[in-house]
């Protein structure tokens, strides 16, 4: 295995492995993952036979990224269904299993709803745990294709900004096809750079402390052949110095209706920077990221993990919330802030691109025409 990572590097592809799938053994329904916990020295499944088991991998991030975090829990609602469990309580369960990514609630309540329309139609339990598997079915094929206008509409609107072409883009933490359905997010928008010729370098901050940046950015931007460098998060400021970035490209957890945008922590201060070099910081997300029923930034509840992630460091470098047992790097007993997200106010956004469309500035007004919009088509 680590020699298939070594051949990444150097531009060919490692064995493909979908980062989630449902399938129908004899013994029952399962649902399967990648366990991107073990990345990018193995690439191992995890195999999920209940909704419990699909907590905890949400928990330790062996599933993650916010639109894979909205199809993952409608597959479980659909597990739970299919495999005879209390599906209120898996979903209750599912929902509450991280709190800042939206997508997570809105892909469970998808899947939990299509299984109660279906018994309030009179269905029996097996046709309405089918229900709620083709709820999820679907939300997994809308996300693919939404990732897909969203690399079309960042690819467009990175020209249009950066007219010279030769894009120099940094991007922080994980989008790509590890977090769904399609190519991802703000990756897929570097992505569709690098395949029309554009992309110069794709800047990889490692993301402290979970290195989503470095173990996962990088294992996709190796996979694709990109031209990509990594940096430490604290190495970002002296990079916009040297007038090395073009642009900045993230994803996002949780919108407000304000335009807040709550991504890993560590890009509200890559706003702060773009905005003092004049470079556009540039959020891209599927419109199920827009939360209309979070008023603004204050009110998006932020997860806080758990110190040992701080003061030790693991190997593999992620392990079930609670565990510690890497190595120290600070002293024992220091306590840490590890909140896993931070929120950029709407002013320091140059653009959020949806698959309906880009809106700039980023005003309430014009996130609620969006929202609508894509309500009614
Ligand atoms: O803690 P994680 O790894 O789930 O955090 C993921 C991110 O912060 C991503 O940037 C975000 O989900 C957007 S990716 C489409």
């Amino acid at each position: 295995m680590a020699d298939q990572y070594a051949q990444a590097g150097e531009g060919k592809r490692p064995t493909e492995i979908p980062v989630i799938r449902w399938e129908e053994p004899p013994e029952g329904p399962v649902l399967v993952l990648l366990d991107q916990t073990r990345l990018p020295s193995e690439e191992v499944e995890l195999v999920c036979t209940d909704a419990s088991a699909l907590v905890e991998a949400i928990r330790s991030l062996a599933v993650r990224g916010a639109p894979l975090l909205g199809i993952a829990g409608a597959y479980g609602v659909a597990l739970a269904a299919a495999r005879g469990f209390d599906v209120d309580e898996a979903a209750t369960a599912l929902a509450g299993a991280r709190p800042t990514a939206v997508n997570l609630a809105v892909g469970v309540g998808r899947a939990r709803s299509a299984y109660a329309a279906a018994l309030a139609r009179g269905d029996a339990r097996r046709q309405a745990a089918a229900a709620a598997l083709a709820a999820a079915r679907q939300l997994h094929r809308e996300d693919a294709e939404a990732s897909a206008r969203m690399a079309g509409h960042g690819l467009a609107l990175l020209d249009e900004l950066l007219p010279g072409g030769g894009h120099r883009v940094l991007t922080h933490c994980n989008s790509g096809s590890l977090v769904s359905g399609g190519e991802g997010t703000a990756f897929a928008v570097a992505l569709a750079a690098h395949r029309a010729g554009r992309l110069r370098r794709l800047w990889v901050d490692e993301t402290r402390p979970l290195l989503q940046g470095s173990r996962l950015t990088a294992y996709e931007a190796a996979r694709s052949g990109m031209a990509y460098t990594l940096l430490t998060d604290n190495a970002a400021g002296s990079l916009f110095a040297a007038g090395e970035v073009d642009a900045v490209l993230i994803g996002a957890d949780r919108i407000a209706a304000d335009g807040s945008v709550a991504n890993k922590v560590g890009s509200y201060p890559l706003a702060v920077l773009a905005r003092y070099h004049h470079v556009p910081f540039i959020v891209v997300a599927p419109v199920t990221t827009v939360d209309p029923q979070t008023a603004d930034g204050a009110s998006i509840e932020v997860e806080q993990r758990p110190g040992f992630e701080v003061t030790e460091v693991t190997a593999p470098q992620v392990q079930p919330a609670g565990a510690g047992g890497g190595i120290p790097v600070a002293p024992l007993g220091t306590q840490a802030y590890n909140p896993a997200f931070d929120v950029t106010p709407p002013e320091l956004v140059t653009a959020i691109v949806t698959e309906e469309g880009v809106v700039s500035p980023v005003t309430a007004e014009a996130l609620a025409r969006l929202c609508a919009g894509s309500r009614e088509a």
